[in-house]
């Protein structure tokens, strides 16, 4: 099965998730790499009138904006010699540890930063995500057709605050209603930036104007003046900044920078372009037991995420799988190590355009959905047969709380089984205090307790309320001495919860109180924001 076409599908595989704060321009982004990949046949149509409200997924609000579905949560397409697989993190008023998760299947991200913003809140929260796997980034400042920050302080801040040197690639000329172009500061080409009417846009690539980049050439182009002013900011920046190192990239020391519009259709397609050179292609995992190579032959991978829109009343559900190794075929077993349990997949289904497409074969880096009624899990490990389970898909500290109001005392039963089912398909995460047994919930976006809440009504026929609950942060706690253990719990059981797996958690009311509690028991305890599945 180890082929030299196989190797190839492999390396020209490159599975990635976009990075960014609300309204930096990601549904724009993707929207113009879904064009370049040929995917959408028109660039630049912008949100339907009236549309002001984004739709609860950003892929929704492309199928809004567009009249076409693309309603999914991984798109794949192909662009030169790659095929691309460009997982969707949920953002706006649907952000949850699905978007965390979901950056831990990927083998790099795009982050898009606002050029007038420059790092937003919800773009540090991502970018410490990343860190936990040291997974690479490539950085866009968009657009820049209107007020933009100085671009040598949007660097700076980006270095300052995210703790990753920045290398650009390009440079921006002007801005705003002055924006020209970018300087491509490694083959010395100037691409000029042509405002074009929306209808125009789909043309606006890169290779339209290349000019040769010298004071001659640029005085032919600019004012006398203002092509001196050029020339002399781009030569002050080739000394500035260092020069592209694709090891330092790929070890995420240095973040690659490029400058457009996405909404000008500027840009993208030149750090496409970055993407089939540099980008890393699928990556080896952990086991508990090994690491397996993406180039081995037999078939395994993970589920990172589970969608639960299907049909409610049947749990119905799609658990999504990211391949590591092998070639997947339509019809093949594979055993869940969790349970045992073979799945004959016949029915595997893949997302191109928009449409749940049957998988005939998928690739390591490829993500395919596989059908179920409740019994696959996040983490859950798919092999052909081989005992071991992936190890890095991690569970995150809930950020938001509550408790739980059961409002018929008589359904605590099935209350408790919604719950436990619900967490283990990474819906919300369910906590049992120690001294009061009292059960709450935590989450990282709002809108999963709107959903616990309405799928509990719907599936278990469960109706709760919530109340507010003094619980600011938790930290998973590890000990290695019994002893030691025993003298924390028996110190602080008002703290501490188990989590739905039974995992020791720390309860603290405010961030002092955390910090305050770790350091007295920094010798013995340690307190973790993550823990894996
Ligand atoms: P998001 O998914 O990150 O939330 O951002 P999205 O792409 O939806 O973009 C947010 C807003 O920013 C949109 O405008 C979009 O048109 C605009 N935008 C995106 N890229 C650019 C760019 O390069 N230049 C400019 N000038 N604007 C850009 P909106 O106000 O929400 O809607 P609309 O009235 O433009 O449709």
């Amino acid at each position: 099965m180890f082929t030299i076409n196989y190797e190839h599908r492999v390396k020209t595989r490159r599975t990635f998730a976009i990075i960014s704060h609300p309204d930096a321009g990601k549904t724009t982004v993707t929207e113009k790499m879904l064009f370049l990949g040929k995917v959408i046949h028109m660039a630049g149509t912008v949100k339907a009138k009236g549309s002001s409200k984004y739709a609860r997924s950003d892929w929704m609000e492309i199928e809004k904006r567009r009249g076409i579905s693309v309603t999914t949560s991984v798109m794949q397409f192909s662009y030169k010699d790659c095929i691309i697989n460009l997982l969707d993190t949920p953002g706006h008023e649907d952000f949850s540890e699905d978007t965390y998760r979901i950056l831990t299947a990927v083998d790099f991200c795009i982050m898009i930063i606002d050029a007038a913003k420059g790092v937003e809140e919800r773009t540090r929260k991502l970018i410490e995500v990343t860190r936990l796997k040291k997974t690479p980034i490539i950085t866009f400042i968009n657009k820049l057709d209107r007020y933009c920050k100085n671009y040598i302080s949007l660097l700076d801040e980006i270095e300052s605050d995210l703790n990753i040197k920045c290398i650009p690639i390009n440079w921006p000329i002007g801005s705003g209603t002055s924006f020209y172009g970018i300087y491509n500061l490694k083959n010395k080409k100037i691409h000029t930036y042509l405002k074009k009417k929306k209808s125009e846009q789909s043309q606006n690539n890169l290779s339209d104007s290349i000019k040769i980049f010298n004071l001659f050439s640029l005085k032919k182009i600019y004012e006398k003046n203002y092509a001196e002013e050029i020339y002399e900011e781009l030569q002050l920046i080739e000394n500035v900044y260092d020069k592209h190192n694709s090891a330092e990239f790929l070890k995420s020391i240095s973040t690659p920078v490029f400058f457009g519009t996405a909404l000008g259709n500027f840009g993208i397609d030149y750090m496409l372009d970055y993407v089939v050179k540099y980008a890393p292609s699928p990556s080896s995992r952990k086991t508990n037991l090994r690491i397996v190579n993406p180039k081995e032959s037999f078939v395994t991978g993970f589920v990172f995420k589970i969608q639960a829109n299907m049909d409610l009343r049947h749990r119905d559900r799609i658990a999504f799988l990211r391949i590591v190794s092998g070639i997947f075929h339509k019809g093949m077993k594979l055993k869940n190590i969790r349970t045992g349990k073979i799945f004959v997949l016949s029915d595997a289904v893949y997302f191109i355009a928009g449409e749940r497409r049957i998988v005939n074969s998928a690739y390591p880096g490829d993500v395919i959905g596989i059908h179920n009624h409740g019994t696959i899990n996040i983490g859950d490990t798919f092999t052909e047969g081989e005992n071991f389970s992936f190890i890095e898909i991690p569970l995150f500290a809930p950020e938001i709380f509550k408790k739980v109001l059961l409002k018929n005392p008589l359904k605590k039963k099935q209350l408790v089984k919604g719950l436990i089912e619900l967490s283990e398909e990474g819906t919300i995460q369910v906590f049992r205090k120690m001294d009061s047994n009292t059960i709450f919930l935590g989450a990282i976006g709002s809108l999963q307790f709107e959903v616990v809440l309405d799928r509990l009504r719907i599936e278990y026929k469960v109706d709760i309320a919530y109340n507010d609950v003094n619980i600011a942060v938790i930290r998973w706690i590890k000990c290695k001495s019994k002893k030691k253990l025993k003298d924390f719990i028996n110190k602080y059981s008002q703290h501490l919860a188990f989590d739905f797996k039974k995992n020791l958690v720390y309860i603290a009311t405010n961030a002092a109180n955390l910090k305050i509690t770790s350091d007295l028991n920094k010798e013995h305890i340690s307190f973790s924001s993550t823990i894996n599945f």
